[in-house]
């Protein structure tokens, strides 16, 4: 059995393009569209109830675009906003934090990994509970590092301010002794060389995008979701408001083929957000 209807994906709003990137280049096969709500964005300083809503009528977006799963690429919706999606949506729904937390877990071997992501993200304490759910024994150490996605919707990937940036965030957390660090905001992996620069040989990344990517495949094979063979791939982009400098700084970053931009209005009387 196959499905040929898209693979929906929503983000606060471009950062998300990083697991677009990992899902064209595991699933080529895959037709995607992708929904950042760019006129809400940032979703990381606002509160739980506010990104629960928001997500939940994004999602509903999506369902009108015929979506055959929906990819919450974002931590902050990932972190506040699963359960609740899970519970409403009428498609399988694969968040990125359970993703990353598994990876973490396969990757450490002294047993403490490092978080960092949005305030939001750090404050609902998600990735602490998935990886203590796995295993127990588990140390966490996390840190919010709300100054690292303006650098990098700046462009300024490969900066000496944002490596400053980045070794105040990171100081601590290696301080502490992790040996592993996973990237808990779907924005991050723009930064994988300055971050790993700022690290010791001794801490690997785990980067949440790539993780969840690995996921939605399995579940496309799990759930017999798959595209057929022969299925017209692509990739649509649509954004609730006119796109930014930071699509052509995630354009030139990712190498992703990106065509028209649609731009699509949010549906603020969606009925399951009013659930
Ligand atoms: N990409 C979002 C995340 O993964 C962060 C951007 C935002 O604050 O909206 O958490």
């Amino acid at each position: 059995m196959s499905d040929p209807r898209p693979i929906g994906v929503f983000d606060s709003g471009i950062g998300g393009l990083t697991v677009v990137k990992a899902l064209r280049d595991l699933l080529p096969g895959e037709k995607i569209f992708y929904l950042g709500d760019t006129a809400r964005v940032p979703y990381g300083g606002k509160s739980a109830s506010t990104v629960e809503r928001y997500s939940l009528e994004i999602a509903e977006m999506l369902m009108e675009e015929n979506a055959k799963t929906v990819v919450v690429a974002c931590n902050t919706a990932s972190s506040v906003a699963l359960a609740k999606l899970e519970k409403h949506l009428p498609v399988p729904v694969i968040g990125v934090i359970r993703p990353g937390a598994r990876a973490a877990l396969a990757t450490t071997r002294n047993g403490h990994v490092g978080v960092i992501g949005t305030r939001a993200t750090i404050k609902s304490g998600a990735y602490e509970r998935e990886l203590r759910a796995l295993n127990p024994q588990v140390r966490v150490s996390v840190c919010a590092s709300p100054l690292l996605v303006p650098l990098i919707e700046e462009g300024w990937l490969d900066d000496e301010l944002t490596d400053r940036v980045i070794a105040r965030y990171l100081g601590p957390l290696v301080h502490q002794g992790i040996d592993t660090l996973v990237l808990g905001c779907t924005h991050y992996p723009l930064l994988v060389h300055a971050i790993s620069r700022a690290l010791p040989k001794t801490v690997s990344l785990v980067d949440s995008a790539r993780n969840c990517a690995m996921a939605v495949k399995k579940l496309l094979v799990q759930s017999h979701l798959s595209a057929p063979a022969g299925n017209s791939a692509g990739l649509d982009i649509a954004l609730t408001d006119a796109p930014d400098i930071f699509l052509s700084v995630a354009r030139r970053a990712l190498r992703l083929e990106i065509g028209n931009v649609q731009l699509r209005e949010v549906l603020h009387s969606a009925p399951i957000a009013a659930r």
